[in-house]
This record gives structure tokens, C-alpha cells and sequence, in this order.
């Protein structure tokens, strides 16, 4: 079986072609060959606005969407001639469901009229969470496709593709002990889920307010770094760790000590922004207070993870998310699960992985059965829960 994924829920416009053979019974027991993988991040566009604008992030993932389609067809080998030709009912469809993208019919019409039907059993789109209008250019390329091609096309849980992100090797999924907890930490989301079996998600805990992603980008913009903030806080901090000495500040680890497994970050980052108000700052101050920042974050982290490994009596941690890269938070979470847990298994993803991709959207169509087809016609969900997810294992 072979699936295109596209993935367009922020500032990476991404599709990828993975194929899957069985080596045993049902899911994980499959092979994947990562046959196409074509990726643009946007990063250069949105850092002059200092953060993702979503119509900005809409439009370049429409400039951007079908290059990215004919890369990972022509790496996959999968782009044939002779071109098909287009039916003028095919093309009223697609013009309709493309009535906002501007200019994206066109595109796909010239692409479609160059090559022919590719051997894609499936397409597999992110449809959550994410930015709306991002969200819709895949939603709708995806659908156009399926038109296109007649091949059904799945809605797919972004932060359902960071788990499996995390897992997958290079070529297989990981078969992992259960109960799971997986900590899933990006731009957008700070969640603790819980996976009983293969494809069923409990949420226990949430940011209240800002990601933890968020706050590195919040706090880098306060400290004069461009955006994306994480790796540029990383950086800094790792600056002032070389040093061997600890942060002789400590900014405040909000809801640290509450009994649930819910984060709150906008009361640190507001601690950083009072501290550095209305001041100079030296090269060296900034360091340790990214330092500090760092520290304070990755404090919350463990000790509600922690929580959540006590309550569940998990078997398997699952760091995933942009902000899974982090270099000290992938280090302290290692410590602590070799000197705390050492039953507990550690899986984190792999650098290229980390950030937003295409191919966690097809690694997570794989974990549900890929074979049946969904009719339902997709909708863009800005706050997609994971949770949601409906269990239906191949
Ligand atoms: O998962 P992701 O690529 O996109 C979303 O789904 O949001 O995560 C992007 C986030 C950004 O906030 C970025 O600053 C953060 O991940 N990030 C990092 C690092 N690399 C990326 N945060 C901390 N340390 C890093 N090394
Ligand atoms: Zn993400």
C-alpha cells in the first residue's frame, strides 16, 4: 500500500509518499519505505513578522504546495506520462472546492495535464490542530486529488503524527509497552496524553494558557532573538551552561506543585518580560537569563510528567513535538528516566522528525486501518483534541 500525506497545519508546507508491507499481523508489524519526502518551511517569510501570521502561512503553503507534490512524486518515481485528460465536470468540482485558494486550480490542472494517475492507494491530510487557513489549502489539494486520481482521501490528528514521529525508526514502528504516556510539546500544544493500546488517546493534561513553543518564541522575541525562538533560547542557554555555572536568577515554575497534570506558561514568560523591561542587557546577562528560562521549563516538564508516570504507571514515554529538539529538555528527560525509571523506555525523534513533516501524517494513516475509505468530506479544526481520535486499527 502506498499513501501521500500532506501536512500544512503551520509554517512547513510538506508531502511525502510512504509505502508499507506487512512483516506480520496488523499494525506496528509493517515495513515502511519512505519512498518521497519534499518539505519547505517557511521560516524566512514569517521571521520578519517575528511569528506565523495564518493568511501569510495560506499563502505560501499555495505557492508552495504543488512543487512540493511534483518533488515527492518524481523522488518516489511515481510521476509517469503521458498526461491524462481532464473531464470539464472533474474541473468545475475542483475549481469549486478551491474557490479561496487563489490560483491554485490552475496550478493543479497544469500539474495534472503533465503526468499521469499515480500508483497512491490512499491520501492522508492533516486536518487538525493547526491554523484554519493553513489547515485548508492541504484539506483541499488533498480532496482535489482524490477527485482528480479517485482515490479516498483521511483526515489525520497532527499531534496523532508527533507520537508517531517519535516511534518510527527509519523504517519500522517501535512495538511499545502499554499504558504510553506520551508529553507532546510544540508552537501550539503542551499535552499529556495517555495511549492505552495502539490508536486510543486519553487526555490528563494541558496547557492553560500558552504553548510551551509559544513561550520559547515569546521570550526569544523579549530577548531581541529571531523567530523561530526555541533553538535561538537553546543556543543562548547552552552558552551560559558551558560556562559550569547554574543561573544565579530563577524565574517562577507556575502550577509546579498542583495536583493535576495541567501546565500554565504565560506567567513565566511574563516573568522574563518584567525582568528585562526597561533594560540594558550584556550578550552574557542574556545567556543566563535563557538559562534560566530554560530551566524553569524543563523543571515543569519533569515534575508533571513525573505526576502523570505515578497516576498511570506507564511503561513508555513518548517526548514529541518542535520542542522535543530542545537539547536540555531531551538530556534532563534521559537522566530522569535512567535514574528514576529505568523500566520505563524513553522515545524521542529523530532530528529530522522533530519538526512538522509529512511523513508522521502517513505513519499515523497507517496506524488506523488505511483501507477503508472515508467518505465524510473533510474540515479544517483549529483545535483538534487528540483525543478525538477514533480508534479503527488495521
Ligand atoms: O511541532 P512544531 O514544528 O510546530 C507546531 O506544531 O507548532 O513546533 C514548533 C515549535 C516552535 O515554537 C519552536 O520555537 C519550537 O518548536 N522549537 C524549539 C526548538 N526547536 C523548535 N523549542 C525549544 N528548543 C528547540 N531546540
Ligand atoms: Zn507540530
Amino acid at each position: 500500500m502506498i499513501i501521500l500525506s500532506i501536512e500544512t497545519s503551520c509554517d512547513e508546507t510538506a508531502v511525502s509518499i510512504v509505502e508499507a508491507t506487512h512483516t506480520g499481523e496488523g499494525f506496528p508489524h509493517m515495513r515502511f519505505t519512505v519512498l518521497g519526502d519534499a518539505l519547505f518551511s517557511q521560516i524566512e517569510t514569517h521571521r520578519q513578522y517575528g511569528g506565523v501570521y495564518p493568511n501569510a502561512a495560506k499563502r505560501e503553503h499555495i505557492l508552495t504546495i504543488i512543487p512540493m507534490l511534483e518533488k515527492a512524486l518524481s523522488e518516489a518515481k511515481l510521476q509517469s506520462l503521458p498526461h491524462t485528460t481532464l473531464f470539464p465536470e472533474q474541473k468545475e468540482k475542483v475549481r469549486s472546492l478551491l474557490t479561496r485558494e487563489d490560483g491554485l486550480a490552475e496550478q493543479l490542472f497544469s500539474f495534472f495535464e503533465r503526468y499521469n494517475t499515480p500508483a497512491v492507494d490512499l491520501i492522508a491530510v492533516t486536518h487538525g490542530p493547526g491554523l484554519e487557513p493553513a489547515l485548508w489549502v492541504g484539506i483541499n489539494v488533498a480532496q482535489a486529488l482524490g477527485i482528480l486520481w479517485n482515490v479516498p482521501v483521511k483526515g489525520i490528528n497532527h499531534m496523532e503524527g508527533h507520537i508517531f514521529s517519535s516511534l518510527f525508526d527509519g523504517e519500522k514502528i517501535t512495538p511499545i509497552a502499554f499504558p504510553a504516556l506520551a508529553l507532546l510539546i510544540s508552537g501550539g500544544h503542551t499535552e499529556l496524553v495517555l495511549m492505552k493500546e495502539w490508536g486510543s488517546y486519553e487526555l490528563i493534561g494541558k496547557t492553560r494558557d500558552d504553548a510551551v513553543g509559544e513561550a520559547f518564541d515569546k521570550v526569544a522575541r523579549t530577548l531581541g532573538l529571531p523567530y523561530p525562538g526555541g533553538p535561538e533560547i537553546s543556543k543562548r542557554a547552552e552558552v551560559h551552561r558551558n560556562k559550569g555555572l547554574p543561573p544565579q536568577l530563577k524565574f517562577p515554575r507556575p502550577m509546579i506543585d498542583s495536583s493535576d497534570c495541567d501546565f500554565s506558561f504565560s506567567g513565566l514568560k511574563t516573568a522574563v518580560l518584567y525582568h528585562v523591561k526597561n533594560r540594558e542587557f550584556s550578550e552574557n546577562e542574556r545567556d543566563e537569563i535563557a538559562c534560566a528560562f530554560e530551566d524553569a521549563v524543563a523543571d515543569v516538564l519533569i515534575k508533571k510528567t513525573e505526576r502523570a508516570i505515578l497516576s498511570t504507571y506507564a511503561a513508555t514515554l513518548i517526548l514529541g513535538g518542535g520542542v522535543s529538539a530542545n537539547k536540555h529538555i531531551r538530556t534532563t528527560f534521559a537522566s530522569m528516566i535512567q535514574e528514576q525509571y529505568p523500566h520505563i523506555t524513553l522515545y524521542l525523534p529523530s532530528p529530522r522528525l522533530t519538526t512538522d513533516n509529512a511523513v508522521m501524517i502517513a505513519l499515523a494513516a497507517y496506524a488506523h486501518d488505511a483501507s477503508i475509505p472515508d467518505n465524510t468530506p473533510l474540515t479544517a479544526h483549529g483545535n483538534l483534541s487528540v483525543s478525538g481520535v477514533k480508534k479503527s486499527l488495521s
